[in-house]
């Protein structure tokens, strides 16, 4: 190698120091929970990979929508309104809930399941907007939604981002708004690990399980409409359930009323 090879090889390293030391730098609290997600695998290429043989023998990928939320609806426990799906995958709950008469916004960080999702719409003639996104990068209006719901992506969320899901969730809702949550139980599906040990692993395995106390405690904000078990369906079937799964659902609290 010449001698301008070489300086130009450190020229290149310097400049690469240079780049990382301001790309690297923590100047917020945004920067510290981009630094953490950086310890872990990329979600939007992990989930890419999993969704893209749709012929897997996955329950979630057939287009069944939870039995939770058609009981919310049958018994008008949650009505029609404006929605927002987060982690929606390829859409069987969106599209149900579309068919149900609501305003659908429904948002995955896999361009995968995205793409899938809107083929599915395609078929049916429902009408879902489709959102290819991290919910986290999600630029949801304030007050905007009467109804969240969230079926398996909560449990994939590293510990670090749960501050930020929370208020991403009362943001979005209009108050007495209503969020939908269907997540592992821990015991039955999930790993058992401390908040602490995923970080020391690197990894969540899979997904974190949760007990009702550590959800009702996250979520103590809210009032609990109902909390239980997932019933379990008989799969493939028209309607999806599975018996290791908690079905949640919770009321954020009404603007309080002004004082005169
Ligand atoms: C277990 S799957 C459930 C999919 C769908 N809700 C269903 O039940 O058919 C979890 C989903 O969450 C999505 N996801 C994970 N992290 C996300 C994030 N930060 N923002 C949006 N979606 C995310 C994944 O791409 C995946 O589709």
């Amino acid at each position: 190698m010449t001698k301008e090879g070489i300086r130009t090889d450190n020229f290149q390293t310097d400049n690469m120091q240079k780049d990382s030391m301001q790309l690297e730098h923590i100047h917020s609290m945004d920067d510290v929970l981009h630094m953490l997600d950086s310890l872990f695998r990329d979600e939007g290429d992990w989930w890419d990979r999993f969704y893209a043989d749709r012929s897997r023998n996955i329950p979630f990928f057939l287009n069944a929508p939870d039995e939770n939320l058609v009981e919310y609806f049958e018994q008008a426990i949650v009505q029609p309104g404006h929605v927002l799906e987060l982690g929606c995958g390829a859409g069987r709950n969106a599209l149900y809930m579309a068919g149900r008469g609501c305003r659908v916004d429904a948002i995955d960080i896999s361009q995968e399941a995205v793409a899938w999702g809107i083929e599915r719409t395609r078929e049916s003639r429902a009408a879902v907007n489709f959102h290819c996104t991290s919910l986290f990068d999600y630029p949801a209006e304030a007050e905007s939604y009467d109804f969240i719901y969230d079926s398996g992506c909560f449990h994939h969320l590293y510990p670090h981002r749960r501050i930020s899901y929370l208020e991403f969730v009362k943001h979005a809702l209009k108050p007495g708004g209503v969020f939908g949550l269907v997540c592992f139980s821990l015991g039955d599906m999930g790993a058992e690990l401390s908040d602490w040990e995923v970080y020391r692993q690197r990894n969540m395995r899979g997904g974190l399980g949760y007990t009702e106390e550590k959800l009702k405690a996250i979520f103590h904000s809210f009032e609990v409409l109902d909390f239980r078990r997932m019933r379990q369906m008989t799969q493939p079937g028209p309607l999806f359930g599975e018996a290791f799964l908690w079905t949640a659902l919770f009321r954020k609290e009404a603007s309080p009323s002004p004082v005169i």
